[in-house]
């Protein structure tokens, strides 16, 4: 298997593009189910993860050509099938987000019941008691959700906390659905905002996406559109920390600075610089670290896709940090690999104590989810000697060639081929 090399000791400077977001790319590209058309997706983010659901898409029946500029032909005609499959769903449980559109408009669908993950159960109860409020009939058989109905119907539901892909699921359902369905607890997240931005193009009627109340008003059919998927927020924080801990100055060009404000107050809370310049923004470490507080958070808070990542930093910070995980029950699996590199970090429960600054030294490391991952890969930026990353099918799934980008910006990284 691949693996990812880093020599420690270099600052990074100069200018990392930054692609496409992950999480709104794949309930975007789910969605191009709704109308009977082909629709046209730019700034596609080429990841393991898209390509799975390029799979999916072509599994039900649908044709997808090109790669950053993504031709979508829904599935159709004597092709169609209405399953995400087992292997498929095992994978990337975002394939989960093919059940709202799929019941929406052609009446059903079967989908594989994701398991737990690395990070944590993840069960789909609140996108099924959506869909349930909205008439559909579902039945558990074999691993796999059954779900049905002709037509769904306008329902209000109140989720029990703000999950991200059920609430999208529910919004691409409601789309066509008869009559207003209005979704209480939304979550918030831009990605979410995004989904709704396409799903007004294709001609549907949602409000209020980006806060906690969600009124969607079904409509009879939707229009295939073009549609420009926003920047990945994580990837930029995700680089603007390897910035602030190599002391380097780099600007994430295209980094949309109003989704990340609650990582860019903890990067200035740190003694980072942060600005933001009409190309994106830039991020300027220089001198010690200050500690950081943080507890991961729904949208607007601060995201616990970025937790592992400032955790790295808090290693290098001079003082006593905490972090809180409160979304995963079980996303600490960097601290172990962090403190085989020399990291000084106690949990108990989801609560991390982190001390530093501590002097890394590069090891091979693995870690089961792309976050914790990423997380490895800047602790290699700053640790002395060789860090190998290992199980790099994880960046692979999240980060688009992020050795290029980071060499880019003059780290001492590269693939190696197995
Ligand atoms: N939850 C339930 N029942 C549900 C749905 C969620 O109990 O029916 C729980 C989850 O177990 C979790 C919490 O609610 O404890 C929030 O989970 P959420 O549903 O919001 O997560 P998700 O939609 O499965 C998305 C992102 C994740 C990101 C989370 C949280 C996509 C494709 N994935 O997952 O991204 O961590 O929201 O922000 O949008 C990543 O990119 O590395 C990643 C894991």
């Amino acid at each position: 298997m691949d693996k990812i090399v880093v020599e420690g000791g270099g600052r990074l400077v100069g200018s990392i593009s930054i692609s496409g977001a992950k999480n709104a790319a794949l309930p975007i590209l789910a969605a191009s189910i709704l109308p009977s058309g082909p629709s046209t997706f730019k700034n596609v983010p080429q990841l393991q993860d898209v390509a799975t659901m390029a799979k999916l898409l072509r599994r039900l029946g649908g044709e997808v050509d090109g790669k950053k500029t993504m031709v979508v032909h829904p599935p159709h005609g004597r092709k169609l099938k209405l399953e995400a499959p087992y292997e498929l769903v095992k994978t990337m449980r975002a394939s989960v987000l093919v059940l709202g559109p799929l019941v929406a408009r052609f009446g059903k669908a079967r989908v594989s019941q994701p398991g737990g993950c690395a990070i944590g159960t993840r069960p789909i109860d609140q996108h099924l008691r959506g869909l349930e409020a909205m008439g559909a009939k579902i039945h558990l058989d074999h691993g796999y959700v059954d779900v049905e109905c002709k037509r769904l119907r306008g329902a209000t539901i109140v989720l029990d906390m703000p999950t991200v892909t059920g609430c999208e699921n529910l919004m691409m359902a409601a789309a066509l659905a008869k009559g207003r369905t209005v979704i209480e607890n939304a979550a918030r997240e831009p990605e979410v905002e995004d989904l709704a931005l396409l799903l007004n193009k294709m001609g549907a009627r949602v409000q209020g996406a980006g806060t906690a109340i969600i009124t969607i008003d079904g409509v009879d059919e939707l229009q295939p559109v073009e549609h420009t998927i926003i920047a990945d927020r994580i990837e930029a924080g995700t680089f603007a920390v390897a910035a602030a801990v190599t002391r380097g100055d780099v600007l994430l060009e295209g980094a949309q600075a109003e989704h990340m404000d609650a990582m860019l107050a903890k990067l200035r809370g740190a003694g980072v610089t942060v600005t933001v310049e009409r190309g994106g923004v830039r991020v300027r470490g220089g001198g010690d670290l200050r500690p950081v507080d943080i507890t991961t958070q729904p949208h607007p808070g601060f995201p616990t896709d970025m937790q592992a990542q400032f955790m790295m930093m808090a290693t290098q910070a001079r003082g006593e940090s905490m972090i809180k995980e409160t979304i995963f029950e079980n996303r600490f699996m960097h601290v172990p690999e962090l403190a085989r590199m020399g990291a000084d970090i106690h949990t108990d429960g989801r609560v991390a104590v982190i001390r530093g600054p501590r002097k890394l030294t590069g090891a091979p490391v693995m870690a089961t989810d792309l976050r914790a991952s990423a997380s490895l890969v800047i602790a290699g930026l700053v640790a002395s000697g060789k860090t190998e990353v290992l199980r790099v099918y994880h960046l692979d799934r999240g980060y688009e060639a992020i050795e290029k980008k980071l060499r880019g910006v003059g780290a001492k990284i590269k693939r190696v081929k197995a």
